[in-house]
């Protein structure tokens, strides 16, 4: 960073904040796209309809500031999507690989948080209100995005990895249970006993 002083370190800032969001609109559709879990995926999409605004925030953010909107590439962002692009490409359980989408889609959250929560401070600390307030807006949009991936993995996506099952397979052994009701079926709570002994 070449930044002589805050105003300067800020539009820096801003340059690597639209860089990460733009990397982040290619990055979202595909994890959308892997993951296996319905609620998972509207929460990818929804949150990328917010990415194409938090883009069109900046612009005016950089309209503000007087400066062209250009971005400045991002390696730390891009770091997060190449991991998260790695799990994709592994040959995993449904339910483990929604919980690393979850896991890589909170790192790039907190990534933004943590830019945006300086932007705003440094916007608040150079009086240039208006700037604040747009960054302010996208900080609450990524903390709530973040939230509701929390909400999903303590959903049941985490127990379902926990027990190596797929939704799919969860209910077809719930199917399973009530139609056959042979002494030997170990019931859901030994089973889940047995693998949390397993466990420690
Ligand atoms: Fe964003």
């Amino acid at each position: 960073m070449s930044a002589e002083n805050l105003r300067e370190a800020l539009v820096e800032e801003i340059r690597d904040l639209y860089n990460a969001e733009k990397q982040l609109m290619k990055a979202l559709p595909k994890m959308a796209k892997g993951a296996t879990n319905d609620q998972l995926r509207d929460a990818f999409e929804s949150h990328l309809d917010e990415t194409e605004g938090h883009v069109t925030r900046l612009e005016r953010v950089f309209e503000l500031l007087e400066e062209k909107p250009r971005g400045k590439h991002c390696a730390g962002i891009a770091g997060i999507i190449e991991e998260g692009s790695d799990v994709l490409q592994e040959d995993m359980e449904s339910s483990v690989l929604d919980a690393c989408l979850i896991a890589s889609g909170q790192r790039a959250e907190h990534y933004e948080m943590a830019a945006y929560g300086t932007a705003v401070a440094w916007s608040e600390a150079l009086e240039l209100g208006d700037v604040a307030q747009l960054l302010r807006e996208t900080l609450e949009e990524e903390k709530a995005a973040d939230k509701k991936l929390s909400a999903l993995a303590e959903s049941g996506i985490n127990e379902a990895a926990t027990a190596g099952e797929s939704e799919e397979e969860m209910d077809e052994q719930k199917t399973t249970r009530r139609s056959a009701s042979s002494p030997e079926q170990p019931s859901a709570t030994a089973r889940s006993a047995r693998q949390r002994g397993g466990r420690r």
